[in-house]
């Protein structure tokens, strides 16, 4: 069965199927109830309607034994049952299988990094098809929340703490992954997708991705980690203001600081702003920069300069 619960997205895990029944199975159970109390305060109300202004309270009744415990006992019934459905989907959905692929997610305002096994280091989220995923998830800065609908599943990740995920793609395509907890200004930019490729073609990017700086000049390098890394969110690189200044034509010019004395954009201001972005924030902007000490190399930081010199 692959039906499709009323408005819901496609689905493309193994869990989708199974919520979407236990959805419409709620849906119905509640649209049943509401229906049947509906009609009989409806019912009711004509039925014992007072006829005349004189007329008096019919017969009271008081209570019904028989009737109290059926409409006890037969919801108890359904509930219990529905309780330990979802406790069984509940546990089947914690646990992750021992063989599945541990991909350690970093979450950030505003990106996301997928470290995969293999060492490849990516802002995209690409798996292979058919094989259980484990997402080891942790936040660098607020609480953001990993969720893929076509998946249904869905994991607040939060700072110094790991919060985990599992599931299997069971369908090729791309879909949508959104950050589900607001986190500041670019929240809605933590759109991503998400690509479910054979495993034969996963394995190849994956390899490829792990020695992908190899060999790249530090200003290739730059342009690299300017999208890995999620720098793209604030700085453009085409002389638009974002939520932080642009990166054209900015290398060597003069710079106003919101505090202190105006400076010169040299090697080591970027490199400064890279570690400690609060130090010199930029004049009519609001300083919203989160510091990548210790997530980046030496290495990685000439690259992103020599990448900020050579956008003129
Ligand atoms: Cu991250 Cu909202």
């Amino acid at each position: 069965m692959n039906k499709t619960f009323f408005w819901m997205p496609e689905q493309a895990s193994n869990f989708a199927e199974s919520l979407d029944r236990g959805l419409a199975i709620y849906f119905t159970l509640a649209a049943i109830v509401l229906l049947g109390v509906s009609f009989f305060i409806i019912y009711f109300t004509a039925k014992y309607m007072r006829k005349s202004p004189g007329q008096l309270a019919q017969a009271q009744i008081t209570h019904n034994t028989k009737l109290e415990i059926i409409w006890a006992v037969i919801p108890f019934i359904i509930f219990m049952g529905l309780f330990a459905w979802g406790l069984k989907g509940y546990i089947n959905m914690r646990v992750a299988p021992n063989d599945a692929i541990p991909i350690n997610v970093v979450a950030q305002k505003w990106s996301w990094t997928f470290n995969y096994p293999q060492g490849a280091s990516e802002p995209e989220l690409v798996l292979p098809l058919g094989k259980s995923v484990k997402l080891i998830m942790t936040s660098r800065d607020v609480i953001h929340s990993f969720y893929i609908p076509a998946f249904r599943v869905k994991q607040d990740v939060l700072p110094n703490r790991y919060t985990t995920l599992w599931f299997t793609p069971t369908k090729i395509g791309t879909f949508h992954l959104f950050c589900a907890e607001y986190c500041g200004t670019q929240h809605s930019g933590m759109i991503r997708s998400v690509k479910v490729v054979e495993e034969s073609e996963y394995m190849a990017w994956v390899v490829e991705k792990a020695n992908s700086t190899a060999g790249m000049s530090p200003e290739e390098i730059g342009k690299t980690l300017y999208t890995k890394k999620g720098c793209n969110a604030c700085h453009t690189v085409d002389g638009n203001a974002g939520i932080g200044p642009t990166w054209k034509g900015t290398f060597g010019t003069q710079r106003e600081f919101a505090a202190g004395a105006p400076a010169a954009i040299d090697e080591n201001y970027v490199r400064e702003s890279i570690t400690d972005p609060l130090a010199k924030v930029v004049k009519g902007f609001a300083g919203a920069m989160p510091s990548y000490k210790g997530q980046l190399t030496d290495a990685e930081i000439d690259g992103i300069i020599a990448y900020i010199k050579s956008i003129k």
